[in-house]
């Protein structure tokens, strides 16, 4: 990897084995962009890629030149008012009520390795040569503010992070309006976006369209990332595959507000703008004082889908996760959730995990209503101490039953939350974001903590803490479950008002970073009714998140394909539950349940003191089975094979490092009569490597699995009798793939 300052032409090219990043100070002293795609040769005179020309009615820059026009260069610092039309990255508004900004050169370095972003999650890394940063300062002259731009460059994969700080070096306060931080110019159009979209219980579906003259967008405005929309998009060339072709992934480090678009102009040129959602936004800064923006991280391959995947993978798994559970294969867990709800005793949950302690469980994970007066979700949350009826020796002393049991024991929180029901909200009322005069609009009957205010996180981390010092807790399940209305803090003043939707995320964030620092041993998993805040925020302090409240496997193959896109199989929340199941009231088989949710963290959802003695032996040799390859199954390399949303079979495959081991998931959501005969094309595979097949006994070479496939046909290609076996519905099965020699060329 190598970043270059090129002083004649002034031009920055940032480059690795994979990509190019070139920009150039442009003769107005503004930041141009000039590439970024695949690798190409450095030379001096990379300025010549700037595209200039003279178009009727442009608002040009310089007397007697008609060409240097804005509104068709390309940049990467665009400010507002000063010929460019399209959106800006950055919108500032001053004391004299101006807007206009134009940021200009003023100097640049180049670092070694990464900074860290205070009090923000970002990439990092280990060591100096893992990535070379160059920052870059530009100044606007009315206002004093100089933008200091961020470009990491990594040494692997395609990936470069994006971040800007804005210092207030004037003398004037501004109201900064606008603040994204990743700006793209795209010379073309000619793309698809593809985007992670949906609600409660079907999050991070793949939905994809068209680029198109105009804007495109997707984002959040309620205060979490959203079940709606993942901040997470690909810009795919149409003829691009997941085995083939290019295409650029952009993800958003940010848990909060959030806006991504795409803007096609007139000529074709596509500008993506990522970065906090500009309405509902607005920051004082004061002279002296400075703002951070999140990082966007770009990905950029010419190996189709799955390549760029597995860069997000590899990324957000080695250098976004941290702590003591970022490498190691994550604990079998039982959840109580969907097995009680808030109708339990201790007595009853011991119950369950004995059970689950029998067929190999290894974590007991206590729910929703250990707490307070919490006997419903009308009342309790707040008041983070142990229900005395509920569980009479406290946390403490359940717990202790647990690892008596030789289990782990995990509790859930939900710490940004209050019901108006609950001794917190009756001694401080002016603790919730709410505004004078207005209605309190609630969400499951609770409102969220004002977490802009230090006094109220402290508040909550000391009764966090102290259950967590006094008892043995070996993880914890942080729910959010309500988006905010009413977005007012009274801990701040009218001109601050702007700010709130982000001191809120600032403050989840740090109540984060105190409690994994001073538990570093345990495991968080991060919750918003499931995936409503499952983003690479998050994944920097929970290395996995509870990936959607629907537990249904047919309904997981989407959710779970789609979350594939950008995050590793290790950070995906994934158990078997209950049949009927709870969400869709639909049945499907205990095999196939497990099938999907070995794709994941692996647990159950349920009771299995509920279970027949038959489905009993079978969770054991399922739990057995993900012991031996979950590090396999959470670290391997992740291919797609099958999507969900394109037919009526889902497939997907991870691969060891030194691919002497495969694991094939195969899927079909109907049963076909007399059906054709199917083959999965497999990746990753070494070619030469002869493969023994678990489900057939076959021996096949690597070749034949990745050119031919693996031949998926079973009974419903023919008659039940000569199958042998009798599919139905949501049958699925694991293909277990272990080399047994190499091929010889004699
Ligand atoms: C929503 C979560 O997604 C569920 O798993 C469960 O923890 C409930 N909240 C508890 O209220």
């Amino acid at each position: 990897m190598k970043i270059v300052y090129h002083e004649n032409s002034k031009v920055f090219h940032l480059w690795n084995e994979c990509i190019s990043y070139v920009m150039m100070v442009l003769k107005n002293g503004q930041l141009g962009h000039l590439y970024y795609g695949k690798r190409i040769h450095d030379r001096e005179n990379l300025s010549d890629l700037l595209e200039l020309a003279a178009r009727p009615m442009s608002s040009c820059s310089f007397p007697e030149d008609k060409i240097f026009s804005l509104e068709h260069i390309k940049q990467e610092l665009p400010g507002f008012g000063t010929g460019d039309y399209r959106s800006p990255a950055v919108e500032i508004c001053q004391q004299n009520g101006s807007r206009i900004s134009d940021f200009q050169y003023q100097s640049h370095r180049i670092d070694g390795g990464k900074p860290e972003l205070a009090g923000l999650p970002a990439t990092y890394v280990e060591n100096q040569q893992e990535a070379s940063t160059l920052v870059i300062n530009l100044q606007d002259s009315v206002t004093g503010i100089r933008a200091e731009l961020f470009y990491t460059i990594f040494a692997e994969g395609g990936i470069l992070a994006k971040s800007i700080c804005y210092h207030n070096e004037g003398l004037q306060t501004v109201q900064l309006e606008r603040a994204m931080s990743l700006c793209l110019d795209l010379p073309d159009c000619d793309y698809e976006w593809v985007q992670l979209s949906g609600a409660w219980s079907r999050e991070r579906h793949v939905r994809t369209r068209k680029l198109t003259m105009g804007i495109q967008s997707i984002g959040s405005l309620r205060g979490h990332s959203s079940h709606q929309h993942n901040p997470f998009v690909v810009l795919k060339r149409p003829c691009a595959t997941e085995q083939q072709g290019e295409a650029i992934g952009v993800s958003f480090i940010y848990s909060g507000n959030f806006l991504m678009q795409a803007e096609v102009d007139a000529h074709d040129n596509t500008r993506v703008l990522v970065g906090i959602h500009p309405d509902a936004f607005s920051w004082r800064l004061e002279a002296g004082e400075s703002f951070q923006t999140p990082e966007a991280v770009m990905v950029y391959t010419d190996q189709g889908l799955n390549h760029m995947s597995q860069t997000f993978h590899r990324l957000y798994q080695k250098r976004l996760a941290r702590g003591k559970w970022r490498d190691q294969a994550r604990p079998i867990l039982i959840n109580n959730w969907e097995a009680t709800y808030f109708d339990f005793t201790e007595d009853k949950l011991i119950q369950i995990a004995r059970k689950a302690k029998e067929c190999g469980v290894e974590l007991f994970v206590l729910d929703d209503g250990w707490f307070g007066a919490r006997s419903s979700d009308h009342a309790g949350l707040g008041d983070w101490v142990a229900n005395s009826d509920r569980l009479p020796q406290g946390i403490a002393g359940i717990a202790q039953r647990v690892e008596d049991l030789g289990m782990k024991f995990g509790l859930w929180f939900e710490p940004e939350m209050v019901n108006e029901d609950s001794d917190l909200y009756r001694m401080h009322p002016d603790w919730i974001l709410s505004a004078p005069e207005r209605v309190k609009s609630h969400g499951r009957y609770q409102y969220v903590l004002d977490f802009s205010r230090k006094e109220v996180v402290d508040v909550i981390y000391e009764m966090m803490a102290k259950i967590l010092s006094e008892a043995k807790v070996s993880y914890i399940k942080w729910d959010m479950n309500r988006s905010i209305t009413e977005c007012f803090s009274f801990g701040l003043p009218p001109e601050r008002q702007g700010e709130v939707y982000h001191r809120y995320i600032l403050g989840v964030y740090d109540l984060y970073e105190r409690l994994t620092r001073e538990f570093p041993e345990i495991l968080f998993e991060s919750c918003a009714s499931g995936g409503g805040r499952f983003d690479p925020g998050m994944l920097y302090y929970a290395p996995q998140g509870w990936t959607s409240d629907d537990t249904d496997a047919a309904e997981r193959m989407k959710i779970q394909y789609g979350t594939s896109m950008c995050y590793p199989v290790s950070s995906m929340g994934s158990h078997v539950s209950m049949i009927p199941n709870h969400q869709v009231n639909r049945q499907t088989p205990l095999h196939t349940r497990a099938n999907v949710a070995y794709f994941g963290t692996f647990g159950y959802e349920l009771d299995l003191n509920r279970l027949t003695e038959e489905e009993i032996q079978e969770v054991k040799q399922q739990i057995v089975f993900m012991k031996e390859y979950r590090t396999l199954l959470q670290f391997g390399t992740f291919y797609r094979l099958k999507s969900p949303f394109e037919g009526n079979e889902m497939a997907w495959m991870v691969v060891s490092q030194d691919k002497r081991t495969a694991v094939v998931g195969w899927y079909r959501i109907m049963n076909v009569v007399n059906g054709c005969f199917t083959r999965l094309r497999l990746q990753g595979l070494e070619a030469d490597l002869c493969y023994r097949n678990s489900q057939s006994g076959s021996l096949c070479y690597g070749d034949e699995l990745m050119n031919l496939g693996l031949s998926t046909t079973d009974a419903t290609a023919g008659e039940v009798a000569a199958g042998g076996e009798s599919c139905t519905d949501y049958e699925s099965r694991i293909y277990l793939l272990e080399a047994q020699f190499e091929f010889s060329h004699f």
